[in-house]
């Protein structure tokens, strides 16, 4: 019999050394419910790939001293890399400077230009080249990007017009008729309320002031706007218009596109309206997820925020990090990634709940039966209870809400361990006639690890595994029926096993700083990051309350060798600063020196301690840091400007 089929796409990842936690968070999404469906018997195509053209790369390519193509390969391998590292079971991936997709690519525009979708024009607007968009005056906030808040660049070239206009109400209708299609529907609403009702521009779709992209096939002189390039990906990769199309025939239309809330806008007005011209039927639905911050800030290179999922696997463990990132936040919200939440959900659901759950079971099967369990009853209540977690369970997955899936399984672990307290088989095993009971509240322990095990597999794969091992089975032995039905014919060979997940020593290990990547400091910005930073205007400058401060008292923030609290006297008040300039300077040195303070920086905590401010300092250039002092003669709280 033939399966039925499901095809999962992530975004294309602009190819950067700096993935974090929020690119490795919808690859993750999208692997759990591959890994779902695949074990619900669904054959699954799992896309994702690089999104490798465009301004942007071009312009990172040459900074860097080397070719696109060189820089992008090079990246590639890396993201490779990172989804291996993450147990990432995607079924193929594509980089949209494969040769076939490009020449896919050449061939959708030629059609769209064929049949008149695509006619030639003059643009005259502004564009955002980080996130490779054009905006009209009117849409830039504050003259910004309106997505990413950063500068946006006046551009007036010649170019190629796609005639969204002429599709417009065709789509309206069809996401008005079509309520799954953009979720969650507050991203309908915005789509349809923001974009699509005040009117569609045409949109311009290849660009002649840079070449690394698609060539229009036509006209040389023009390259395919990175966006047409990249949407197509979505059909190139399953070979659409090529001989060999019989996979797209067999997984067209995708059932889940799963993006970013910040390019829903591409993926549900640009990319429906290019298959309506193709003549295609639309993906099932594009799902726009939330964003992660980090420490409560959005996450940014220029912060010093990036958490790297790289360090924290390293550390904790993949199926950790993969059990925090899919858990805690919920789905279609934002969520914060927090350090010490992490160690808290580690620790409670995963090493207290889970982990203890399996091991008081394996050693007391072990202890009262040699570690055998012949096959015979469970108890009713709980084979009731977790046929009515596995319904739930499998209705969240459904509807790809995998955190709600997740925590519905935990109400089976919490019922199993609450299971032990109310049954005290430690009591029932010092009494000889209470065999028969002990065996079945065994039985129905193992019973529910197993269920559980299957349950946790499209999450925490590798944790899954050694979790069934432990009961005597293997990963082929078990099916998705065992979880809604906790058989009566099971008997169980446990095998005891490591802890699954050690509990982390919440004493030792507070910092998030020492953990990521790029480590925050309230020092002053290296050269480096320095060079980095764009372009200011007056304006935000002029946000900085700067002010002349006095050192009242200086000590070392306790465990940190990098960290000192400095007591200021700002004029009209106090405050405390956390500094990162330890290692430059005695406490003693500072009392009485009269200091620069960002006055107005929103207050953060380092190791505990609430900085309320930053005081300025200079690097001398041989490693050395010395704090800016204020020139002779002022006085505490003057300003700064
Ligand atoms: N290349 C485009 C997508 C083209 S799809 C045809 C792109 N790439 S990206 O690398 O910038 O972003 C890829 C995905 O990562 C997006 O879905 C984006 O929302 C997601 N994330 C990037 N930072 C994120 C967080 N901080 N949190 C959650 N996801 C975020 O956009």
């Amino acid at each position: 019999m033939t399966k039925p089929t499901f095809y999962i796409t992530t975004p294309l990842y602009y190819p950067s050394d700096n993935l974090h936690i929020g690119h490795a968070y919808c690859t993750l999404i999208c692997d759990a419910i591959a890994r779902y469906k695949r074990m619900t018997g669904f054959d699954v195509m799992y896309l994702t790939g690089t999104d490798e053209h465009g301004q942007k790369i071009q312009q990172v390519a040459e900074k860097n001293g080397t070719t696109p193509k060189a820089y992008v390969d090079n990246i590639v391998a890396g993201i490779k890399e990172l989804w291996t590292l993450l147990d990432i079971s995607y079924d193929r991936f594509i980089r949209t400077t494969d040769d076939y997709h490009e020449a896919a690519v050449q061939q959708i525009f030629q059609r769209l230009y064929d049949q008149g979708d695509i006619y030639k024009g003059a643009y005259e607007g502004w564009y955002c080249t980080p996130d490779e968009s054009f905006w009209t005056e009117s849409q830039l906030k504050n003259g910004k990007c309106p997505d990413c808040g950063r500068e946006v660049v006046l551009t007036k070239e010649e170019c190629y017009f796609f005639k969204l206009s002429k599709y417009q109400d065709r789509l309206i209708e069809y996401i008005e008729t079509h309520p799954e299609f953009i979720q969650p529907p507050s991203r309908k609403n915005e789509m349809l309320n923001n974009f699509l009702k005040p009117g569609l521009e045409d949109l311009c779709v290849s660009r002649t002031t840079f070449d690394w992209g698609v060539r229009v096939p036509f006209d040389d002189k023009h390259v395919i706007y990175v966006w047409i390039d990249a949407l197509s990906n979505y059909i190139t990769a399953m070979r659409y218009g090529q001989a060999d199309h019989a996979d797209f025939d067999k997984y067209w239309p995708a059932d889940l596109h799963l993006v970013g809330k910040e390019i829903i806008r591409f993926h549900t007005i640009i990319w429906p309206i290019m298959l309506m011209a193709l003549d295609q039927p639309l993906p099932k639905q594009v799902y726009g997820h939330g964003w992660w911050t980090s420490e409560g800030q959005k996450m940014g290179k220029s912060l010093g925020n990036v958490v790297d999922p790289v360090v924290y696997a390293d550390k904790y463990g993949v199926d950790a990090l993969r059990y925090f990132l899919l858990r805690e936040m919920p789905f279609g919200s934002d969520g914060d990634f927090s350090h010490k939440r992490f160690i808290e959900r580690i620790n409670s659901d995963l090493a207290n709940d889970l982990g203890n759950l399996l091991s008081r079971t394996v050693s007391m099967v072990q202890k009262y039966y040699g570690g055998t369990l012949p096959a015979d009853a469970v108890n009713a209540d709980i084979a009731a209870f977790a046929a009515s977690v596995a319904d739930t369970y499998s209705a969240q997955m459904e509807g790809f809400n995998v955190p709600n899936a997740m925590a519905e399984c935990w109400k089976l672990v919490s019922r199993a361990n609450k299971f032990i307290d109310e049954t005290q088989p430690w009591v029932l095993g010092r009494d000889d006639s209470k065999t028969t009971e002990l065996q079945t509240v065994l039985r129905t322990l193992c019973a529910c690890l197993k269920a559980v095990g299957v349950m946790v597999q499209p999450f925490i794969p590798a944790a899954a595994d050694k979790l069934l091992a432990q009961l005597g089975l293997t990963t082929a032995q078990v099916d998705w029926q065992c979880v809604s039905h906790l058989s009566a014919d099971d008997g169980f060979t446990v095998v005891m096993g490591e802890a699954l997940f050690p509990r982390i020593d919440v004493k030792t290990d507070v910092s998030p700083l020492t953990l990521t990547k790029e480590v925050a400091q309230p020092a002053a910005p290296t050269a480096k990051v320095y060079d980095d930073l764009p372009e200011i205007a007056i304006d935000d400058f002029a946000k900085c309350d700067l002010r002349v401060a006095e050192v009242l008292s200086c000590e070392p923030v306790p465990k940190s060798d990098k960290l000192l609290l400095l007591q200021l006297d700002v004029g009209s008040e106090k405050r405390q600063v956390v500094s990162g300039i330890a290692k430059f300077y005695k406490p003693d040195e500072l009392v009485g020196k009269r200091v620069l303070l960002v006055k107005n920086l929103k207050p953060a905590k380092l190791r505990g301690v609430e900085s309320q401010g930053m005081i300025l300092c200079a690097e001398t250039g041989d490693d050395n840091v010395r704090i800016v002092e204020a020139p002779a003669g002022m006085t505490p709280g003057a300003k700064v400007r």
